[in-house]
């Protein structure tokens, strides 16, 4: 029998399946493509995704860059550590893609709590110069404010000192010249991901 069109559907989750938990979290440098590929991958495993940054501005009721602006930086960190840790509270509720921050898997106290969870993290990387090009793309054609876009040279830096940090995510991903949709999918093949079933389960009609 078919179920009416009225029928909920039920979700049928692989998760915690193969251990890996029911999350993913992507972290990397600013242009990295963390939200692009994030949104990619939810897209392919039916699992919802959510960027970090637009947890921390739903939760403080400002932008990022205004949060940097009238507050600084060590505020928006404070802001940034409260509102991943909302999120893992929240894992409960489904399968996710998220999308961190450049700088938020750099604090140890977040990467500890991500450890902690069991979450599976993956680093996306590409040369230093590509991740400026994007960003500086993005700051012309899309106004994509960056609090700490800077220089050329403080970009370097920055990168620089923070890549060892990236580095101990679970995976790392070369993304430079290749599709979101070819790196979604290169990271669903390494994590042994799975998409979420949407089915009408029989008898549920209303
Ligand atoms: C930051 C990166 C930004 C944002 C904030 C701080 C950083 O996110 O969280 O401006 O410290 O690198 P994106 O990596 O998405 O640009």
């Amino acid at each position: 029998m078919r179920a009416k069109a009225s029928s909920r559907p039920k979700r049928s989750s692989t998760r915690k399946a193969d251990g890996l938990g029911n999350a993913v979290f992507l972290v990397g440098f600013m242009g990295a493509g963390k939200s692009s590929v994030g949104r990619a991958l939810g897209k392919l495993l039916s699992w919802d995704f959510e960027d970090l940054d637009d947890r921390i501005e739903r939760r403080e009721g400002r932008s990022v860059a205004e949060i940097f602006r009238h507050s600084g930086e060590l505020e928006f960190r404070r802001a940034e550590r409260r509102a991943l840790q909302h999120i893992l509270d929240d894992l409960r509720g489904g399968a996710r893609v998220i999308a961190l921050g450049g700088g938020a898997f750099v604090q140890e106290s977040n990467a500890a709590l991500l450890q902690a969870s069991n979450a599976p993290t993956v680093f996306l990387d590409a040369s230093v110069e590509e991740l400026w090009q994007r960003c500086s793309k993005q700051a012309k054609e899309a106004g994509a404010e960056r609090p700490l876009l800077g220089s050329q040279d403080q970009f370097r830096k920055l990168y620089e000192a923070r890549r060892k940090s990236y580095k101990k995510a679970s995976v790392l991903i070369q993304t430079g010249n290749r599709s979101v949709d070819a790196i979604a999918a290169e990271i669903t093949e390494l994590l042994g991901l799975r998409k979420i079933e949407l089915r009408i389960e029989e008898g549920e009609a209303e």
